[in-house]
């Protein structure tokens, strides 16, 4: 059993250290008076850190890749989107038993709707690994329909597949290849989910600059660099952008309302994520 502690304890765990999300959660506290504190571990032993959060009574961690997959059996109790999406980004220690959430997931809704109300528009979404699966879900979750391309169209089947028998309605989502991006038709959205346009993979956009128009909505999960050549070439056609700083910031403060009990202080995180990696603001 563990006793009263004058301070909470949340961190994350990862292979190697990552301060980012300490960043965002510490200046969260701050600006709250909270008194918590935010470690990040780097860890091989996942079942022992989970060991260590249950007998410590650390309250709540943050998990990154592969954890967020390999976590799922050792948990007490997933939150049904987390469970369908199949990764938990966010554990919850909720009196000893260890729950498990997706904030990737309403991050990024909330980031979208930032500029755009989802119910009944249509997306177009890139990539079908983790990220894009977590995305996928809340589009769907928020009456998007969405058309997946992934350079590995098999993949995309497979996610669109699993999309409409979720959401149980065939039109729900459909797939493609990275060829359906030269006409994005009648999208309101197109969301980039791949790794295409990230610094250590060459940065090229997986978009043709012809296939965008004024008015579409253009939102890029990868932030490293924010400014990708597809926002970029985006914000040169009219279109209205989202860069991945905006969805790094709303699934951290989904992760503080678990934790904290308390909305977040979304400005005084957006700051700390701004000093840490430059300008999020919504464009
Ligand atoms: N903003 C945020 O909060 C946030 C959160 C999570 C992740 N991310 C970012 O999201 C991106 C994807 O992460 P992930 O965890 O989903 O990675 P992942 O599981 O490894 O999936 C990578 C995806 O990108 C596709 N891809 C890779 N290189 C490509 C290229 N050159 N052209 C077209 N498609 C390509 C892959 O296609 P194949 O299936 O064909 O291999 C796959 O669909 C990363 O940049 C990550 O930093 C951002």
């Amino acid at each position: 059993m563990v006793r009263s502690a004058p301070l909470t304890l949340c961190g994350s765990l990862s292979r190697h250290p990552v301060t980012l999300g300490m960043r965002m959660h510490q200046a969260g506290y701050a600006a709250l008076g909270l008194p918590f504190a935010y470690v990040p571990f780097a860890v091989d032993d996942l079942a022992g850190a989970l060991a260590g959060m249950r007998a410590l009574g650390i309250r709540g961690l943050g998990v990154s890749m592969p954890f967020k997959r390999d976590v799922l059996p050792l948990l007490d109790r997933i939150d049904d989107l987390a469970a369908r999406i199949g990764a938990v980004n966010t554990i919850v220690n909720e009196e000893g038993l260890l729950a498990g959430y997706n904030t990737d997931a309403s991050g990024a809704r909330r980031a979208l709707e930032e500029v755009l109300e989802p119910a009944g528009r249509r997306a177009v979404l890139i990539g079908a690994g983790g990220a894009a699966h977590a995305v996928a879900y809340a589009l769907c979750a928020a009456r998007m329909r969405v058309h997946v391309v992934n350079r590995t169209r098999a993949k995309a089947e497979d996610l669109a597949g699993a999309l409409c028998r979720t959401f149980g309605a065939s039109s729900v989502a459909t797939a493609g290849g990275l060829e359906d991006l030269a006409d994005l038709g009648g999208a309101d959205a197109l969301v980039n989910c791949s790794s295409a346009g990230m610094a250590e993979y060459g940065s090229d956009s997986p978009v043709p600059e012809t296939a965008l128009r004024p008015g579409l909505v253009v939102m890029d999960i990868v932030y490293k660099p924010l400014e990708t050549r597809l926002l970029e070439a985006a914000r040169g056609r009219g279109c209205r952008v989202v860069h991945g700083g905006r969805m790094l910031l709303h699934q951290a403060c989904g992760q503080f309302e678990l934790y904290t009990g308390q909305p977040a202080p979304v400005g005084a995180m957006e700051a700390a994520l701004a000093s840490a990696i430059g300008s999020t603001s919504s464009a």
